[in-house]
């Protein structure tokens, strides 16, 4: 084997792909919840805790983790992402270590979508009052019903970035026979020798998650629920 054969590289670190696959769960049981009878409403409000909990470790992380799960380690300008989709399209797109200059977008779509559907959960009730966000006694009714109303309209968005996440991935796969889910889960993909990438402490990041159970934890004792 020569020294510049491919060799199995890590590009994702641990918390990152915790991350995702517990968010992927997540929002799966969000909807089951809500829409499909599973368990109880409360059990979607808790659900929907973890989840807010689990963004904002990710929004942290996107400045103090690992070089590849760094928003300046993947959100480039749109020349560079226009660019990239010309080269796709053409099919001369070559191989990217993180999430591609296209990628990188649509994982800030996703996240400020999931962040936008978190929040205003908060702050969401049903008509007859019987299920609602821990902010939703504490705001004025009009409020509540825009919010609510927000809630609703912005799951449809989210499905459809969720479902397009998905497509393209697929499409990766039978298109270019690109294999993005395997690192996603193992964290290595074969690469040509390289620079080592950085990688932030696992110490760090429980610290991170730390942090942002105990935010979340903040927002709802203050609203006087459990
Ligand atoms: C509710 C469902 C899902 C959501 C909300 C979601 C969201 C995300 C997010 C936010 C990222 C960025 C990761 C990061 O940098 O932190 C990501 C990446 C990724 N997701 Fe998902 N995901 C979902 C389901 C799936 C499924 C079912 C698959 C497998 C078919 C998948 C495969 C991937 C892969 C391969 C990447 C890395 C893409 C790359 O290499 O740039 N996701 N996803
Ligand atoms: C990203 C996470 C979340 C997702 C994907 C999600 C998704 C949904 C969906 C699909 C519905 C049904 C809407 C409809 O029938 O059109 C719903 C309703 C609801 N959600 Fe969430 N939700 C999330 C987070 C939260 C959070 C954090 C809370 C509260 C803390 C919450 C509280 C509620 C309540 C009270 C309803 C019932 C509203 C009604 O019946 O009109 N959600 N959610």
């Amino acid at each position: 084997m020569s020294s510049q054969s491919p060799a199995p590289t890590k590009i994702w670190d641990l918390p990152t792909r915790i991350f995702h696959w517990l968010l992927a769960s997540l929002i799966l049981l969000q909807y089951g919840t809500a829409e499909w009878h599973w368990l109880t409403m409360q059990w979607h409000v808790w659900f929907g805790y973890a989840t807010l909990a689990l963004l904002l470790f990710r929004l942290i992380w996107g400045f103090a983790g690992s070089q590849t799960s760094r928003f300046s380690g993947f959100v480039r300008g749109p020349r560079r992402a226009w660019a990239y989709a010309r080269d796709l399209l053409s099919n001369k797109a070559g191989f990217n270590i993180g999430h591609n200059p296209l990628g990188g977008w649509s994982v800030l779509a996703m996240l400020a979508c999931l962040l936008v559907q978190a929040i205003t959960g908060l702050f969401t009730s049903n008509r007859r009052h019987t299920e609602f966000g821990p902010w939703a006694a504490h705001i004025p009714e009009p409020w509540v019903r825009g919010l609510t109303q927000v809630h609703h309209i912005n799951q449809n968005v989210l499905l459809i970035l969720i479902g397009l996440h998905i497509a393209v991935v697929l499409g990766y796969w039978i298109g270019k026979d690109e294999n993005l889910v395997g690192p996603m889960l193992h964290g290595r993909k074969l690469l040509a020798p390289m620079a080592p990438l950085r990688f932030a402490s696992l110490r760090r990041a429980l610290g991170v998650a730390a942090l942002a159970a105990f935010v979340v934890w903040v927002i709802v004792q203050s609203a006087g629920m459990k």
